[in-house]
């Protein structure tokens, strides 16, 4: 595509993303593009542009030839990919926001782009607003990057706060984020981390060049999460945060996972409040960065949709240099996590799976701390289950070089060794 021409969109969806696009796009003449037919759904539903702009035939726009950008903003995933697909074998470029359709079709998408030869832009997938995937494109070489936490879902960040800042139980908190427009339309994915981990799966290609499926990666979202958890929190001058992480161990392999997380104050995730997502990444030189900006809603997931387009103009295309220019390094669950537990019934924790307990409360709602290999983690379930709440602590990952010295000195501590 030859920089400054003028761009012709087919938009897919006009909901909450493609509403506020129009809009937006309405504002920036300056971009010289123009959405030429919205392909819709529900003909019968009204909407807020003129009837003659929108269609339910998406040949209507796949098809025309003066069309040169297809914007995919749907819900559905599979018809997201079929659209996706057909605009790529078509010669057209692509911007999408359809994050659990990337993850599920990540190695699909990789072959249409390197096939068609055409762009595949999907900066609004994963944080909205804050430019993640140019930035882990273009400016961290794979060696540099040691790792990135980062808080990629609104919707449970916002009911995070609203339930241990503003007291609002959860129920509340989750219709709030669903009448601001953050969540999913079925909530469950945004709640259970279902949506965290998608974003999770492709943020790691273009960190790392991994090329994974969702199912590689342990996660959990905010459904067990306890006031009780709240109040140990809060003991411990920590807040709960989902946290999706990578981190680059000592052998080279990466650990990478989606759970609730104790953090510090001083960790500049604790900063990240209601829909606002943030990314820290770590890396040799420039040590320690922070990312920040609103990861939901209308305007901020259409202003990357937009950041896009724009791009489009100037021949943007991701290169995935980390994956074909690198040999990219594989994912690994061999590595021990300290986790805080909490859980009604004793019996419900399989105690020879842990290495050592550093810290066990009893009561009504009982909690321990200790160190568990991770593997455990990934190969059962019993810790999602049975009204089990698992939180990571602040510095989770012991590497297997550190495990034995540290062995050794929770058991002097719990004086079984001299
Ligand atoms: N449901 C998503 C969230 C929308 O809450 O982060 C943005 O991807």
């Amino acid at each position: 595509m030859n920089g400054h021409r003028q761009l012709t969109i087919g938009l897919f969806g006009f909901g909450v993303v493609g509403e506020g696009l129009y809009k937006v796009l309405e504002q920036t003449p300056s971009l010289h593009a123009t959405i030429k037919k919205v392909c819709i759904k529900n003909p019968g539903k009204k909407r807020n542009a003129p009837a003659a702009l929108f269609t339910t035939n998406k040949s209507e726009l796949l098809d025309d030839p003066e069309i040169n950008v297809i914007v995919e903003v749907i819900n559905e995933s599979e018809p997201a990919f079929e659209i996706v697909s057909t605009a790529l074998k078509n010669g057209k470029a692509v911007v999408s926001a359809s994050k659990k359709m990337i993850a599920e079709h990540l190695t699909e998408i990789l072959d249409l782009q390197k096939k068609y030869d055409q762009p595949f832009l999907c900066e609004s997938a994963a944080c909205a607003s804050i430019p993640v995937i140019r930035n882990l494109e273009e400016y961290y070489d794979n060696d540099l990057l040691h790792s990135i936490r980062a808080i990629v879902n609104g919707s449970t960040n916002y009911i995070l706060t609203k339930m241990f800042e503003d007291k609002i139980d959860f129920k509340q908190a989750l219709i709030q984020a669903q009448q601001l427009g953050f969540a999913e339309a079925d909530p469950s994915l945004d709640i259970e981390g279902w949506d965290a981990l998608n974003k999770w799966t492709f943020l790691l290609t273009h960190a790392y060049g991994i090329v994974g499926k969702p199912e590689d990666i342990v996660f959990n979202g905010i459904q067990n999460i306890k006031l009780s958890d709240a109040a140990v929190a809060h003991e411990k001058n920590y807040e709960i945060k989902l946290v999706a992480q990578a981190k680059k161990l000592n052998n080279g392999k990466v650990a990478a996972f989606v759970l609730p997380q104790f953090v510090t104050h001083d960790d500049p995730l604790a900063f990240v409040k209601n829909e606002f997502n943030g990314v820290v990444i770590e890396s040799s030189f420039a040590d320690k960065q922070f990312f920040y900006g609103k990861g939901a809603g209308s305007f901020p997931t259409a202003s990357a949709v937009l950041s896009d387009i724009s791009a489009l103009r100037y021949g943007y295309r991701y290169e995935y240099k980390k994956l074909y220019y690198h040999t990219p390094p594989v994912l690994t669950n061999d590595f021990f996590v300290r986790v805080y537990l909490s859980f009604d019934d004793w019996k419900r924790i399989p105690r020879e799976k842990f290495e050592w307990i550093e810290e066990w409360h009893a009561g009504e709602r009982k909690y321990l701390t200790g160190v568990i290999h991770f593997n455990h983690l990934k190969n059962d379930s019993w810790w999602k289950e049975n009204n089990v709440s698992l939180i990571l602590t602040p510095d989770t990952i012991i590497e297997d070089i550190e495990i034995r010295k540290l062995k050794k000195k929770s058991l002097e501590l719990a004086g079984i060794m001299d």
